[in-house]
């Protein structure tokens, strides 16, 4: 991140109190950091704090003839190459979704190019709120990368997500590119990584459909950790509603047979494969040509079962290094060992969904297993925990390769 110019905007939250120590965790990292405030923030911290951590002057007003004859808003939001705002309170979101250029923060949003990051920081009752929620999905089918929430205590006394990451989380995200690069790069730099994502709906009729509550969140954050790591990323992806990561190629499907007959299209030159796709596991025996009627009183649907795409490439003569995540609701240990023994996995990473937890969520905690080993990854937000999880597969990946190399991969015993 070293002389990456970002403008860190602070909102009127309590977590404002922690915005100096996220400057120095940024600084640190070598990043150049304009901290810009809004009024309310000034209730949570200080200008002076801000001023000295970031050895700039803060910036708040719209209407500041001094601080506009030395850098207009629009040369500050074309100078910024990433915009950062943490806490970013519901109040901010809701200006942002609706496009207020009502006071500086709000108009450099609108005003720049570059990709801007959201640490939402509020009461758990208005972070599920509805409104909150329309908000954030509409920030982030735009493209807005969503930092958190934290699950956990609140300022309020009360408990569950909506905690600002603590700074140092959101500062290792932020500088992701760096962070992975640095370890994972040299095992991966020049490698072609595929990873498949999201749900796959399977047709029932033209317009009916059965698929699941994967929002494709894991795989994109893994996808964009790889590319961030220096290899050329291959992303299949059921439809979700999140921007391509930079650098990633993304081919689009929607059915498990058309991600079966999109991966080994393209398999043969593939060093490393991560299934993180929620595959339906069973499609309907045909696809009625037409909608169906409601005329009868009960209707029976005959499923068959879909290709198991991860099996299918752990099989090949000539396979990746391959990793497979194992989704469950009990007995995940279990689960887990059955699967990468059975699917003839080179590693595999289990989560347990359910009630909230790693599906459709913006955090995931995760235990991995391989031949021999295993690492766990307490509760943190997808990005963060995508780019250790990166690092991880390089690290196996990279022993694999010095030992056993690929496609002669010994037969894999599980040590319990
Ligand atoms: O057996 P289970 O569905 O729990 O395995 C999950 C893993 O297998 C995930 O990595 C998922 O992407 C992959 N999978 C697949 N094709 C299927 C079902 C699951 O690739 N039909």
């Amino acid at each position: 991140m070293s002389g990456t110019k970002i403008i860190l905007g602070v909102t009127g939250g309590i977590a404002a109190y922690k915005a100096p120590e996220l400057v120095r965790r940024l600084r640190d990292r070598g990043a150049i950091v304009q901290v810009v405030m809004t009024h309310s923030a000034r209730e949570f911290t200080t200008e002076t704090a801000l001023q000295a951590v970031s050895g700039r002057p803060v910036r708040s007003d719209l209407w500041d003839p001094q601080a506009e004859a030395a850098m207009g808003h629009i040369e500050l939001a074309r100078w910024a190459e990433r915009i950062l705002v943490a806490p970013a309170t519901a109040e901010f979101m809701a200006r942002l979704a609706g496009g207020f250029a009502s006071d500086l923060l709000g108009t450099l949003c609108l005003a720049t190019t570059a990709p801007i990051c959201l640490a939402p920081a509020m009461n758990h009752v208005m972070w599920a709120s509805e409104a909150v929620q329309a908000n954030r999905r509409l920030l982030e089918s735009r493209g807005v990368q969503l930092l958190g929430p934290d699950i956990g205590d609140q300022a309020c006394g009360e408990s569950g997500p909506g905690r600002m990451l603590q700074p140092e989380a959101i500062a290792k995200i932020i500088a992701g590119p760096v962070a992975v690069a640095e370890t994972a790069g040299a095992s991966l730099r020049g490698k072609t990584v595929m990873i498949t994502a999201g749900p796959t709906l399977e047709a029932i009729d033209p317009v009916r459909f059965i698929s699941n509550r994967s929002s494709g969140k894991m795989g994109y954050s893994l996808a964009s950790a790889a590319a961030a790591a220096g290899a050329k990323v291959l992303l299949l992806s059921g439809p979700v509603s999140l921007p391509v990561p930079r650098g990633v190629e993304c081919i689009n499907i929607e059915s498990a047979e058309e991600l079966h007959t999109a991966v080994h299209r393209s398999i043969s030159n593939v060093d490393i494969f991560i299934g993180a796709a929620a595959v339906a596991d069973y499609r309907p025996a045909a696809t009625e040509p037409n909608k169906i009627k409601r005329v009868r009183t009960e209707l029976r649907l005959d499923l068959v079962r879909n290709p198991d795409i991860l099996a299918s490439v752990a099989e090949l003569p000539r396979r990746p290094f391959t990793v497979g995540f194992a989704a469950e609701t009990e007995k995940l240990r279990e689960h887990a060992l059955q699967k990468l023994e059975q699917k003839k996995l080179d590693m595999i990473i289990a989560n347990k969904v359910g009630h909230g937890v790693g599906f459709d969520s913006d955090e995931n905690a995760v235990d991995v297993y391989w031949k021999n080993g295993q690492k766990s990854f307490p509760l943190s937000a997808k990005a963060a925990l995508a780019g250790d999880l990166i690092e991880l597969i390089a690290e196996r990946y990279a022993a694999n390769s010095s030992s056993a190399g690929h496609g002669t991969r010994p037969a894999i015993a599980i040590r319990d």
